[in-house]
């Protein structure tokens, strides 16, 4: 029985928390209620409990709560206890919770510490994926490496570059118990992503991966192309150094700057302002992220031309 199965979860199907409020009860519950694991990515305990009680609302099937370890606090792992999958990136793994839970990781010394942390699966994450990156080399490539050094029975998932029936099919074939996909279920009618992100994703062709929308968290993403890349981004991918500069020095005050602050400099930010949150446009967020902010993306984008429901996806994915 593999990971998903112990959760009720038929497909081999998750769809990838998406965070700062993209991915939200509609589309998770639409994807578990496909026979998928939909994932609830929201900032604080109240959200959390509130997303996950209308999913609950919406299905009966099993829902996870994705939360980033550098933000996350005491009572947000609290409220996620009360999912049937806790899913977490970016950091240490410690369990903090109970229940089934899987962490996202990006090299094998990290997928070493997750296992011997008691997580109970690894997602393994590709360079080629969106949204922020821990991976360095191609998913396919990493999880033959994780997979020769952890226990063969240890459930792993690969996530980075599905966005086709044939790519959940590769990892399958690799010995993944499942594939999570992020930016197939961004172009979905549910994902909360703001209508004109949606577009440019549509008719993007390229991503870069960059340091560009670090205030806050100075991590690598990948992101499609829009005014603020364009601005900033010349010869080095990744950004001037005085912009990174500023935002290494800056994240650690920046990190523990109130919502509503950091929501006030979202909404002030221009493609031409050196400090870039790595705020993105929802569809009831700051139309100006458009262009002066993060259009998280993977690889996949330049297979992806339409928008579809969240129950196609996990349809067309399936195996
Ligand atoms: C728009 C977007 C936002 C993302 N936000 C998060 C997040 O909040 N937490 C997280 O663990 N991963 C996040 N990711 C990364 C995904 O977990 C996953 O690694 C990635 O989507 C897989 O690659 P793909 O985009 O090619 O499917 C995000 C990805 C995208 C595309």
């Amino acid at each position: 029985m593999t990971i998903l199965e112990r959760l009720g979860v038929e497909s081999p199907v998750v769809q990838a928390g998406m965070g700062g409020g993209l991915s939200r009860h509609g589309l998770a519950a639409a994807v578990s209620e496909a026979g998928g694991l939909g994932t609830i990515a929201v900032n604080g305990a109240t959200a959390i409990e509130r997303e996950l009680a209308a999913a609950k609302a919406l299905t009966a099937a099993p829902i996870a709560v994705n939360l980033l370890l550098p933000f996350a606090r005491r009572s947000w792992f609290g409220a996620a206890a009360g999912a049937d999958a806790v899913i977490t990136f970016w950091g240490t793994p410690r369990r903090r919770t109970p229940g089934i839970w899987m962490h996202q990781c990006g090299t094998v010394a990290e997928a070493r510490s997750a296992h011997a942390a008691s997580a109970d699966a690894v997602i393994v994450q590709g360079v080629e994926a969106g949204g922020h990156v821990r991976g360095r080399i191609p998913a396919l490539q990493l999880h033959a490496r994780i997979r020769a050094v952890l226990p063969a029975d240890y459930p792993t998932l690969l996530a980075g570059g599905i966005a086709e029936r044939g790519d959940v099919q590769r990892a399958l074939e690799a010995g993944a118990s499942g594939a999570v996909a992020g930016t197939r279920f961004l172009l979905s009618d549910e994902s909360r992503a703001h209508p004109l992100y949606k577009q440019r994703a549509l008719e993007a062709t390229d991503t870069v991966l960059t340091e560009l929308f670090g205030f806050g968290w100075p991590a690598p993403h990948r992101v499609g192309r829009n005014a603020a890349t364009e601005r900033w981004l010349g010869a080095n991918p990744r950004g001037p150094r005085l912009n990174r500069t500023i935002n290494r020095l800056a994240s650690p005050a920046a990190r523990f700057t109130p919502a509503a602050a950091q929501m006030r400099l979202a909404r002030a930010q221009r493609p031409g302002s050196r400090l870039l949150t790595p705020v993105g446009p929802t569809d009831d967020g700051f139309a100006n992220l458009v262009d002066a902010g993060p259009l998280y993306m993977g690889q996949t984008v330049a297979r992806i031309d339409e928008l579809m429901p969240a129950a196609e996806i996990v349809r067309a994915l399936t195996p």
